[in-house]
């Protein structure tokens, strides 16, 4: 059963988009002076991914891209949030810039172009060359301003055709879950590391913000963040309190400095890590940005956890509720919160949802097809929920599908499958799954209101 969307609520040129990163699709990972990055190194370290999977092929992508654009096409998606291999353009982390690694973003963005639809590149999607980390990594000043250099060198190759830029994806997934919880490369588990990686983090988005304007002037600069809306599992006291750390952790952490606020007072005091600030950081990493970039995918629920990790705050796991194959509970009412929430306090003046989507265990069909009703369905409640947000008044301007394609799933490796088009990848056919009809039917009938 599809549910009717309100698809008048979104203004004439609203951007639907798909969207991939490099390590997940590219594959390709010693072609043409790509030098390894941590997830090369962490994917190949036994034990850290299902499977002991890695990127070394993934989709092919570097090879196939034609075949991905006509996919693109096929769809009807007006737009596509890519992003570029570091280690591809930069070998060496910092120093000489290889041509030949920009080569190829340089074709794909033609090939984009030609076909009529509009990247968004995001410059870093946790791919810091290994050379970097073995220098420290985010924990050292040093990577945010080689972040700038970066940016610099592919704005300045690719910004007469490429208005629309992120400087990071999710930077509490590098910080936290890379430098903390140690799920992601580089796999640490120090406090220290991660709030100082966290830290430098933001000050490389502020540093790449103001290099890509230097390089390309009229360019639409945003960074991407991930958020979860945090609930509490009682009225307790102590699990009221608890909520607000987890808010802190999960979302004024990477909000409040880029918005002018500082770091979080209570978040400070809770780390007790002293950050590695130099005058004049706070007003870099508060660079007023073009856009903003939301990715959504679950709501939290925890409880306080005294004994527990930073922040005491434990996930209380929902009985009877939803969920998709990552075991995420499914809440579409959370991405009209948040998008609410960038809207009314932290005042953001154009917004994307740069990802959205969900893992299930596809099957494909004897016939070929796959028919993936759980994924189509949760892709109709999240866009009913943007068409809500807007009808409130969230100046949203566009809505990216997580993911074109199935692809490496970073610790979950190939089995958790996100694509609107299904990939075999013992052979790399690409098949479109029912949800990928589905989210062409919308874009087609979004179009058809404008006629
Ligand atoms: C996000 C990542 C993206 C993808 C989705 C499922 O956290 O940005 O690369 O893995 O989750």
């Amino acid at each position: 059963m599809s549910e009717a969307i309100d698809l008048a609520a979104f203004p004439s040129d609203f951007v639907w988009g798909t969207a991939t990163s490099a390590y997940q699709i590219e594959g390709a990972v010693a072609e043409d002076g790509r030098t390894p990055s941590i997830w090369d190194t962490f994917s190949h370290t036994p034990g850290k991914i299902d499977n002991d999977d890695h990127g070394d092929v993934a989709c092919d992508h570097y090879h196939r891209w034609p075949e991905d654009i006509a996919l693109m096409k096929e769809l009807g998606a007006g737009a596509y949030r890519m992003s570029i291999a570091w280690p591809r353009v930069v070998p060496g982390g910092d120093g000489p810039v290889h041509a030949a690694g920009l080569d190829f973003y340089d074709r794909l963005v033609d090939g984009l172009l030609d076909a009529g639809i509009t990247p968004n590149i995001t410059l870093y999607h946790w791919d810091l060359p290994q050379a970097l980390q073995d220098r420290g990594g985010w924990t050292s000043r040093e990577t945010a301003e080689h972040l700038a250099a970066y940016a610099s060198a592919v704005a300045g190759r690719l910004g007469d055709r490429v208005t629309r830029w992120a400087t990071l994806n999710e930077p509490l997934c590098s910080g936290w879950i890379g430098h903390l919880e140690g799920r992601m490369a580089p796999g640490l588990t120090d406090l220290t590391a991660a709030v100082h990686a966290s830290y430098h983090l933001l000050l490389g988005h502020g540093l790449a913000a103001q290099a890509i304007r230097a390089a390309v002037p009229g360019a639409q600069v945003g960074l991407v963040t991930n958020h979860s809306t945090v609930e509490t599992a009682s009225t307790r006291p102590e699990d009221l309190a608890a909520a607000t750390r987890m808010d802190g952790h999960t979302n004024r952490w990477w909000l409040d400095p880029v918005y002018g606020r500082g770091f979080p007072a209570d978040m400070r005091e809770l780390y007790g890590v002293e950050l590695p600030e130099r005058a004049g950081d706070l007003e870099t990493i508060a660079v007023p940005l073009d856009w903003h970039g939301l990715n959504y995918y679950f709501p939290v629920t925890v409880a306080d956890d005294p004994a527990g990790p930073v922040p005491y705050a434990r996930e209380v796991r929902l009985p009877d509720v939803p969920r998709t194959g990552m075991d995420w509970q499914i809440d579409a009412d959370g991405l009209e919160a948040f998008l609410m929430r960038l809207t009314d306090d932290y005042g953001v003046r154009e917004l994307y949802v740069t990802e959205n989507g969900s893992a299930f265990p596809d099957t494909v069909a004897p016939d070929g097809t796959v028919d993936d009703s759980d994924r189509a369905r949760y892709l109709e409640q999240h866009i009913s929920a943007c068409a809500r947000a807007v009808r409130k008044g969230a100046p949203l301007a566009g809505y990216y599908a997580w993911s074109l394609l199935d692809n490496f799933e970073w610790a979950y490796g190939y089995d958790k499958r996100f694509g609107l088009v299904h990939v075999d990848y013992a052979t790399q056919t690409r098949t479109i799954k029912s949800s990928g009809h589905r989210y062409a039917d919308i874009i087609r009938a979004h179009r058809r209101l404008q006629a």
